[in-house]
């Protein structure tokens, strides 16, 4: 492809003899030549020019002017520019310099100086652009490399939540639904973004902790003991143990970049690890005080388990389970209101029942394969 090529110079004689003097060039340069700023700025908003010729001293805008609203602009800032001056004057080539020339040339102009000078630039030029083009390339390796990252840690983070569903439910997507009403109800509540997408993301984690409940206790079909009761409360304790437990087998995973400083890569900074903690151990607790297992109360309950809380209970009595089947959903938001400002925080009561209308569409949209029939 031809390189494209700018001069401009306001006196006609000059771009003459350019014209004459680069005229065996033809073949491999398309050659434009302008005598003022105005008229090359005219030509520089639709060609993409490779190098640019320019006088400085020029009536209306001169070379410096033009040199200046070239660089301001992202379309031209990248054209090398070659000044051509009459003067002899150093202060007036180092200027030249200063406000972005590439080379500099004297008047008259020898055509061997010229050609070299063009070639040079020309050269430069394509170096640019091809370090461009690989910056390009890099940019968008890094942003699909991150999705990928993003998408496992989400992968690995839903099914981390469905080992804990299996140990007690096996079928259904309880966690499914629950990461959706925690969505809504945050989202209802105004909270910000980062906030929604973490509770998104380590709602589906809150029962994590019963895969340390022994199956008898876990999986029977008859009302628990007290002493069974106890050891089941016990799902938070364990739940926050593995989101917060730094133990020394852990840090030896990260222990390769210990020199590649990681914003998040401690696991102590990482905010994602930090809520699903708060989640896993107190989406019991309840908003009077009376539930477990620290009996926080009020606001002292982390706001994300305030909303799993009532997320959690709707979608349980929502859903058959072998033990019970699905209550209709009238029933269940009677249960529930009864349950406001003792089980409930009454703000996250509110939120929740403007965001009915979402839930049922995700309980459509989400039903469990066993046939949950809430209605
Ligand atoms: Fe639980
Ligand atoms: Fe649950």
């Amino acid at each position: 492809m031809k390189k494209l090529i700018l001069f401009v110079d306001d006196e006609p004689n000059v771009l003459d003899g350019l014209r004459r003097m680069l005229h065996d060039q033809r073949e491999i340069w398309e050659m434009s030549f302008v005598c003022s700023v105005d008229a090359a700025l005219d030509q520089l908003s639709e060609v993409g020019f490779d190098v640019i010729v320019s006088d400085v001293m020029m009536p209306g805008k001169d070379g410096f002017e033009f040199l200046k609203i070239l660089h301001g602009s992202e379309k031209t800032k990248n054209i090398p520019v070659i000044i051509v001056t009459g003067s002899n004057e150093s202060a007036l080539k180092r200027r030249a310099l200063d406000v972005g020339a590439t080379d500099l040339l004297s008047k008259p102009v020898d055509r061997e100086d010229l050609l070299a000078r063009i070639r040079s630039v020309l050269r430069l030029k394509l170096y640019q652009d091809e370090l461009e083009d690989q910056n390009k390339i890099l940019e968008q390796r890094v942003k699909e490399r991150t999705i990928e990252l993003e998408d496992s840690r989400r992968d690995i983070i839903w099914r981390l939540g469905k080992v804990a569903e299996f140990r007690d439910e096996e079928t259904g997507n309880h966690i499914v639904r629950v990461a959706w009403y925690c969505r809504a109800i945050a989202e209802s509540l105004g909270m910000g973004r980062d906030f929604v997408e973490m509770l998104f993301l380590t709602s589906p984690l809150h029962d994590i902790g019963k895969v340390g409940i022994p199956d008898e206790i876990l999986l029977k079909p008859a009302k628990l003991n007290h002493e069974q009761r106890e050891t089941m409360r016990q799902h938070c304790v364990i739940g926050a143990k593995i989101f917060r437990q730094d133990s020394k087998a852990m840090k030896s995973l990260f222990a390769w970049r210990e020199n590649h400083s990681h914003p998040g890569g401690k696991k102590e900074n990482n905010p994602l690890l930090k809520m699903a903690a708060s989640i896993a151990e107190t989406h019991h607790e309840w908003w009077d005080g009376t539930g477990y297992p620290r009996g926080l109360a009020r606001e002292d309950i982390p706001l994300e388990s305030r909303i799993v809380a009532i997320s959690d209970v709707y979608d349980a009595l929502c859903s058959e389970r072998p033990y019970k089947p699905a209550h209709p959903e009238r029933k269940v938001i009677a249960v529930i209101s009864k349950e406001v400002g003792r089980h409930f925080d009454p703000d996250i009561y509110n939120a929740f029942e403007k965001s009915l209308e979402e839930f049922r569409r995700f309980r459509a949209q989400f039903a469990d394969w066993n046939g949950e029939s809430c209605s």
